[in-house]
């Protein structure tokens, strides 16, 4: 994509060329849009009304966990200023997002002086989340309006992946489509249109979900701890459940969205029954318990000297008292079924029934005026609101008949798409092709925006090439093979590598020109099966253990050497073994979103499937490190010693973990169609890498670098196994008690010794501690 040059006067709408932005509103959600415009590598101008409070939001969110940037030099891409003093820098944005306060006079105000400033073409847009484009716009001129349109992001922009847009009638269709292409591609985000009304998609069912939960909790006599167990995991709602939720997005947020739907929706819209202004969450924000970000919310910790403990709310007087464990009967029987949760009769299951009587069938009245597709609702509230299942997946689950029939004997209307569906579901494959049902009464097939490929509808309509319990492979088309990992978390065990061997020989016959290693699972790989580790090791298998140590090596080195060309394409997490593949990768294609790193000394041990040897690989031959042979090891220690993951595939780049030549893909749907077009880019005249000698410092070097971790555990930086380990991993980095940096050795000489100390290290008591802590909690021990 060129960059245009300032004072272009051609916008945005004529060749959909988006240069540069500008954001307006330096609070929670104009900072974070326009550190992901930076992030996305493009100039952004971000003012706002109160003098200084742009920079200072530009600063704040540098420090912001989970963080803003994907790399802090991308702030240096946000040119923050003041309103007035700095209004005629939008005059060369291309596209204008206004993020301020959520009232129509101020925001109509400001698009009235912006008409003065900004160039011919260029596109206005709106974060509103509730307000109407007709309301934004009326009265607005006709260049105004051709140039408008919605724009709702959701917090925090750089991690959530649904943008709502919403055109007007008079908005020029180039520039939504010039807007859409910039957010899915560069952006990384999923666009759903939505109609012109209030709340748009997401919030609109969300609202009602959020009074939903929180009046039937109330009504119904259930503990916060309850209600969130209840409508929490069964529900596939994220783990905090909707009271956890409430003090994570601020408590103060309810009414605010509360009265300007009020303000908005029709007279007889079914919120108005649903929605009641709770005393509680009111005196709650009197008292500024507004959640996490102020005095507590509905769960709080108190200090009890060291102790810190739990509290809850008691719904009815509005105390904390200790925060304790749900036992509800129906959360026994119904913890996997949605159906039998909400028909058990205990208050746990009155309450799940009465949470998806009201929110499903108000999704259900919503289609086709609010949102065209059942998928488009279904999609909103997975990427907007982090559900697992969206309204119509859920009412698959339960059943549209059951549904039909709770809302009848309770005497309440049920809605006309529910009616039509009847007792089929809303969505089915036929033909190994997803579709749903729409409002005409037929079954569409779901179709992907131009260039998206994914797996899932892959897997519908194919077999594969070849499957076991961890992994498989599927013909991707085009010759090209994808091995996909399936265990849980895609840890890695011996099914994983026979996978992997067997894609490399069926690769080496022909039976594919290049592979791609990709998933869809929440995370790449969280890296080796520590429960089968700690398993074998417990019952002292070490023969065992060392073979799949051995295997792993074989297979991730056939993987560097087979004949065809090999692309990594990673989201989410790629930790230990799971980057060990990716540096085994002719290249690779990451998910802006991709979060990797060496993390095995967490649990003791080193990377010990070619992780040391690869990195080592990786460093000597980077145009960006100094030559000789101290370099690459002290780069390659300091990472690994400290466990280091990147926090974006930006920063992955950075470390060398990634090369600068790999590819970055910000829409995670196109990141499958992005890796296999790099693969094939890498067929015509393949030939695998060469085999790798190094200069490595040996024994003089491994002196230096026990001497810094000693200097570490001093300083009480290093604990005593800490030390232990950094000495294993300074003798493997280091080539070995017979490396001299005058030879060269070969890189077969660091795999050998790595694979020995991960053996010896496994042996220690302090390493199976570390193992079965990490196992426990999730968490490293520190020991
Ligand atoms: P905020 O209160 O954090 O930030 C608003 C910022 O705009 C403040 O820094 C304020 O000084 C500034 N401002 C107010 N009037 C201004 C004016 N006339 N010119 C320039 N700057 C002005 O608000 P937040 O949460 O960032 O919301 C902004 C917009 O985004 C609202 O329309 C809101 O409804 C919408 N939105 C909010 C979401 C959220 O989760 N908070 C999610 C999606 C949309």
């Amino acid at each position: 994509m060129h960059r245009r040059r300032a004072g272009d006067r051609d916008g945005a709408g004529g060749g959909g060329v988006i240069g540069k932005v500008g954001v307006i509103g330096a609070g929670l959600m104009g900072t974070g849009i326009a550190a992901q415009v930076a992030n996305a590598g493009l100039p952004v101008v971000l003012l706002d009304i109160v003098p200084g409070a742009a920079a200072r939001a530009v600063a704040a969110a540098l420090k912001a966990e989970p963080a803003a940037f994907m790399h802090p030099r991308n702030a240096k891409r946000v040119e923050a200023g003041d309103l007035d003093a700095d209004f005629g820098k939008l005059a060369d944005c291309d596209w204008i997002i206004e993020a301020i306060i959520e009232r129509p006079g101020a925001k109509r105000e400001l698009y009235q002086r912006l008409e003065a400033v900004r160039k011919d073409g260029s596109i206005v847009s709106s974060n509103t989340s509730t307000i109407r484009l007709a309301d934004l716009a009326a009265d607005m001129p006709p260049r105004f309006a051709a140039d408008f349109l919605i724009t709702h992001f959701f917090n925090p922009p750089r991690y959530m992946r649904l943008l709502e847009i919403v055109a007007g009638p008079a908005t020029r269709p180039q520039a939504v489509a010039a807007i859409r292409d910039f957010a899915d591609r560069r952006l990384g985000k999923t666009v759903i249109d939505c109609a012109d009304t209030p709340g748009f998609i997401a919030n609109r069912i969300g609202a009602l979900w959020i009074s939903a939960a929180t009046r039937h909790a109330i009504d119904l006599g259930l503990s916060v701890e309850e209600a969130d167990a209840v409508a929490g995991k069964p529900f596939g709602v994220p783990k905090t459940g909707i009271f956890g939720l409430l003090d994570l997005v601020g408590i103060d947020i309810v009414p605010h969205v509360g009265d300007s739907l009020l303000a908005s929706l029709p007279p007889d819209d079914p919120y108005r029954a649903v929605h009641r202004a709770e005393p509680l969450i009111a005196r709650m924000i009197a008292e500024g318990r507004t959640g996490r970000k102020g005095k507590g919310g509905f769960y709080t910790l108190h200090r009890n000297g060291a102790d810190r403990v739990k509290l809850a709310i008691d719904l009815a007087s509005g105390e904390y008292r200790p925060a304790g464990k749900p036992r509800l009967d129906s959360l026994q029987v119904g913890a996997k079924d949605l159906r039998r949760l909400a028909e058990h009769p205990d208050r746990g299951g009155r309450y799940a029934r009465a949470v998806l009587l009201d929110t499903l069938s108000y999704a259900a009245s919503l289609v086709p005026d609010v949102a065209a597709t059942v998928d488009a609702v279904d999609t909103a509230m997975r990427l907007g609101y982090n559900w697992r299942w969206g309204p119509f997946e859920l009412i698959d689950r339960v059943g549209a008949t059951w549904l039909a029939e709770a809302l009848r004997a309770d005497g309440r209307p049920v809605p006309k798409l529910l009616e039509r569906v009847g007792e089929g579901t809303f969505y089915r494959v036929q033909d190994g092709s997803l579709q749903t049902f729409t409002p005409d009464g037929e079954y569409h097939d779901v179709v992907r925006p131009e260039g998206v490929l994914l797996l899932q509808d892959i897997k519908r309509r194919s077999r594969p090439l070849a499957k076991n319990g961890s992994a498989s492979l599927w013909d991707i088309g085009d010759g090209v093979a994808c091995l996909e990992f399936h265990s849980k978390g895609n840890s890695l065990d011996p099914d994983t590598m026979a996978m992997l061997g067997k894609a490399v020989a069926m690769g080496g016959k022909g039976a594919f020109r290049a592979l791609v290693i990709h998933n869809e699972g929440q995370h790449f790989s969280v890296g080796a099966n520590l429960g089968l580790a700690l398993f074998a090791a417990n019952i002292a298998a070490w023969g065992e253990i060392e073979s799949l140590v051995e295997a792993g090596q074989k297979a991730y080195r056939a993987l560097r050497a087979a004949p065809f060309p090999v692309v990594g394409a990673p989201s989410g997490m790629a930790l230990g073994g799971g980057c060990e593949i990716l540096l085994h990768c002719d290249a690779v294609q990451a998910h802006a979103e991709s979060y990797i790193g060496l993390v095995e000394v967490g649990v003791g041990v080193i990377p010990g499937w070619g992780g040391c040897a690869g990195m080592l690989a990786r460093l000597a031959t980077a145009p960006a490190l100094p030559k000789g042979p101290i370099p690459p090891v002290a780069r390659a220690f300091e990472m690994i010693a400290t466990a280091r993951v990147a926090k974006s595939a930006a920063e992955a780049q950075e470390m060398l973990v990634l090369r600068p030549t790999d590819g970055i893909t910000f829409n995670r749907d196109r990141l499958l169609a992005d890796a296999k077009a790099r693969a094939l880019a890498l067929v015509e005249g393949y030939q695998p890498p060469a085999p790798v000698t190094l200069r490595l410092p040996g024994p003089s070097g491994r002196a230096a670098l026990d001497l810094a971790v000693h200097g570490f555990a001093l300083q009480g930086k290093a604990t005593p196994h800490d030390v232990v380990v950094s000495r294993f991993l300074a003798e493997t980095l280091t080539g070995g008690p017979k490396a001299d940096p005058l030879d060269e050795i070969p890189l077969e000489r660091i795999y050998d010794l790595e694979r020995r100390a991960f053996m010896t290290l496994l042996k220690q008591p302090a390493t199976l501690a570390r193992i079965e802590h990490m196992l426990e909690t999730g968490k490293p021990l520190r020991n």
